[in-house]
Order: structure tokens, then C-alpha cells, then sequence
């Protein structure tokens, strides 16, 4: 297998687009990754996308996007796997680049998530949880993981503030990314007082509703290396499924999917956790990032609520986490979430991240999932010049 890089990287402001069609959003990100690279013809497109169909009535967005952007003929496929679709089309890139199938490989995320109303939203959303067993019942994502917050608070004694210190520090985060859909800061008081969604879980403690689009060009190393710029390269990919059902796991304080995910794409790197300088979560919701941090084994179970308190995963910590101020203030198209969380560690491990520069950024891990854990897909990056 050849060493691949990511020789560019670009994605859209995120929010409510409404002037911008599906489309438009997939190619002006992809319009700037490109022009980040400085390519101008690719020979692979992949594009994460949950629901084209639910969202916007538009499939086929392989033939779509690669005419609109100027590469028709090129192969272009679309690929899904809930929220963490974005993951999928990075990884399959890399799979086209490695086994030697395309030079250029370029992968697009997106969701244009505000064409319908909030139920449809909703709707289009629990499309990806078990249909027969949660679905059908009347249960959405805000309700699985208000379920996995009130057993978590119950078995470790975590707590609404702890729950309430993720959404605090994402936001103090994102309040420096400007393509951030929400840039505000709030404090613990306001999150802890916003309006209830699924007990415990309040307004914020939730990602929002969101439009955007992400992509990042892939290409072997030797190419990236005579571009006479930093590069990222993708050295562990780890991928996992589950049961979609949080009735079907043994345990549902348990994020096996991502346990499974991050050991398989730390072995292939040959590193630890412990390496790593910095991490992209998925923070659908807040206890979600909680449990992603003690599956990942940067804590022992439990112990990330207090963790979290303590300021680990703070910017300025030891083990910062979303530093673009992750899904809850970035906002979670959830087709191109996985795509910017690899634009965001690429633009940290070029030293471009501004104002929410991780110090000494050198390794990477970003972790993308799909529902309430039925699928993750995560992805270890080195720093090179
Ligand atoms: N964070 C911060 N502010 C938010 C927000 C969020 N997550 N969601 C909405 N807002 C703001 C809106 O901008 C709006 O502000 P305004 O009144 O100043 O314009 C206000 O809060 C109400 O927004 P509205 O769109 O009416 O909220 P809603 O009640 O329809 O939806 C949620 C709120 C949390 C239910 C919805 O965002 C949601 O379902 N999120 C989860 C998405 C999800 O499940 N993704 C998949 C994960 S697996």
C-alpha cells in the first residue's frame, strides 16, 4: 500500500445556507480544497452524505457533484453510514490512493439539513436508528442519548454540570473558528438552564441543525512532498460496527464501536494513545463526548465527567478536545462532519489553525459516528513538512 497524504483542504461556513443549494455547498468546498492543493483534476470523488434523498430529494450525488464541479467522466460514488458518512468518503479516498486505483483522490462531505422543517429533521435523522425496535416507538437520537446520560449519571455519578463543562469549552473553542455555525460563548449557568429536550439533556447540550460542506484532497506521499509546504499524513484508520440498538448491547455505557475503531487505528499507526496531541470528537451530544474519551482510553470509565472539569480537554490542556469547537458549536451537517473534523486536524497540524492553534500539534485522531454508536470510523494523522 502506498503512504497517503492530504494535500488539501477546504470547507463552507457553516449554518442555515439558505441561498446555497446541495450542491453549490458541495462544490465550493470542494472548489477550496482544490485550490488549497493548487490541483485543478482529480481522479476519484467520494462524497459522504446521510440523506440527499430525506433532506433535499437529490441521490445521485456522485454524477451530480462531479459534473458541477468541473469532472465529468471522473468516478464518483456516493457513500453513507449515518453521521458518520464524512469518515467513510475520507477513508474510501485513501483506500483509492493506497491501492494505487487513483493518484488524485478527492472526498466531500455534506448535508444541507434546513430545507425541511425541524419534525422532518428529526424524522430524516432516526431513519439511522434501529426502525423495528427504536424508530417505530416513538424514540430519537436526542432520546437514545438522554438514556445513555441518565445511566451514565447514574453508574458513575456524572453530572449535569460536567455534562454542561463540554458544551462551555466547545463553545469557548468555537467561538475562534470563523466558519463555526453558533461562534458564541455560553457559560455553565446557561447551558444548565437552557430548554429541556430529553431529560437530562437541555438545548445545549445538543448539536444543532445544520448546513455545510467539507472536503480534503488525498494524494500519495511523494507527490505531497514536492509541494514544498506542511502535509498531513494518514498513517491509522480504524473501522467498527455495532448493533444499531442501544436494547441489543450488553452495555450501554460502553462505546465498543469506538473502542474497537480507535485500538485498530492506533495499532496500524504504531502508537498510543498517549501519543496523540490533540482530538476531534463526535459531540452529537455532550455525553457522547464523555463516553468517545473513555473509549478511546484516554480515561478510565467514569472519570471523564471530572476529567473534563479539570481541564484536560481544554484548548490550553493536555489533551485537547475539538479544538474547532466540535459538533455542538461548529454545527453537524451530519454527512460532512467527518470530513471537517479531518480539515480541521490537517489545518492544527500545519500550524493554521489561528487563534485555536493546538501547541506542539504533531498527531492527530479524529473520531466520527454513525447514530448512537452503530458504526465509528476513526482516523490517525501525523504532521510532516
Ligand atoms: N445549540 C445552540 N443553539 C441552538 C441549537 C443548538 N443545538 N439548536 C437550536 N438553537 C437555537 C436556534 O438558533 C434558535 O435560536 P433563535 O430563537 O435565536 O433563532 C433556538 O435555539 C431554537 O431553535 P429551534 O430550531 O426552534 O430548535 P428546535 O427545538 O427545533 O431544535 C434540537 C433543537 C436540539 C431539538 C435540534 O437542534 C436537534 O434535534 N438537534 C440534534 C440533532 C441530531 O440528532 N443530530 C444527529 C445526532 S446523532
Amino acid at each position: 500500500m502506498k503512504e497517503v497524504a492530504i494535500i488539501g483542504i477546504g470547507m463552507t461556513d457553516w449554518g442555515e445556507l439558505w441561498e446555497k443549494s446541495l450542491r453549490d455547498i458541495s462544490v465550493e468546498a470542494a472548489l477550496k480544497c482544490l485550490d488549497d492543493a493548487g490541483v485543478s483534476k482529480v481522479d476519484a470523488i467520494t462524497i459522504g452524505c446521510m440523506s440527499g434523498g430525506l433532506f433535499n430529494a437529490q441521490e445521485h450525488l456522485g454524477s451530480l457533484v462531479a459534473d458541477y464541479l468541473g469532472q465529468r467522466f471522473v468516478p464518483a460514488t456516493r457513500v453513507e453510514s449515518a453521521c458518520a458518512s464524512g469518515g467513510l468518503a475520507v477513508k474510501t479516498a485513501y483506500m483509492e490512493v493506497a491501492s494505487g486505483l487513483a493518484e488524485y483522490a478527492l472526498a466531500i462531505g455534506v448535508e444541507k439539513m434546513t430545507d425541511v422543517d425541524g419534525n422532518e429533521a428529526t424524522y430524516a435523522l432516526a431513519t439511522a436508528a434501529d426502525q423495528d425496535y427504536e424508530a417505530f416507538h416513538g424514540i430519537t437520537f436526542p432520546g437514545l442519548y438522554a438514556m445513555m446520560a441518565k445511566a451514565h449519571m447514574k453508574k458513575y455519578g456524572t453530572t449535569l454540570e460536567q455534562l454542561s463543562q463540554v458544551t462551555v469549552k466547545n463553545h469557548d473553542n468555537g467561538s475562534l473558528n470563523p466558519h463555526a455555525q453558533f461562534p458564541c460563548k455560553f457559560t455553565l449557568e446557561q447551558v444548565m438552564n437552557s430548554t429541556m429536550v430529553a431529560d437530562p439533556l437541555r438545548l445545549l447540550h445538543c448539536s444543532p441543525i445544520t448546513d455545510g460542506g467539507a472536503a480534503v484532497l488525498l494524494a500519495p506521499v511523494e507527490i505531497a512532498k514536492k509541494l514544498n509546504k506542511p502535509y498531513a499524513v494518514i498513517t491509522g484508520i480504524g473501522h467498527a460496527t455495532d448493533t444499531i440498538a442501544l436494547a441489543q448491547r450488553k452495555d450501554i455505557l460502553k462505546l465498543e464501536v469506538v473502542e474497537q475503531a480507535a485500538q485498530r487505528a492506533l495499532k496500524m499507526a504504531g502508537k498510543t494513545i498517549k501519543d496523540v496531541s490533540f482530538a476531534e470528537v463526535h459531540d452529537c451530544f455532550t455525553i457522547a463526548e464523555i463516553m468517545v474519551m473513555e473509549a478511546i482510553g484516554l480515561v478510565e470509565p467514569g472519570k471523564a465527567g471530572p476529567a473534563v472539569m479539570d481541564g484536560l480537554t481544554a484548548l490550553t490542556g493536555k489533551f485537547p478536545i475539538n479544538p474547532s469547537g466540535g459538533l455542538k458549536s461548529k454545527g453537524h451537517p451530519v454527512g460532512a462532519t467527518g470530513v471537517a473534523q479531518v480539515v480541521e486536524a490537517v489545518a492544527q497540524l500545519r500550524g493554521e489553525a489561528g487563534k485555536r492553534q493546538v501547541k506542539n500539534a504533531r498527531i492527530a485522531m479524529t473520531q466520527n459516528m454513525g447514530g448512537s454508536g452503530g458504526s465509528s470510523i476513526i482516523h490517525i494523522l501525523e504532521a510532516r513538512s
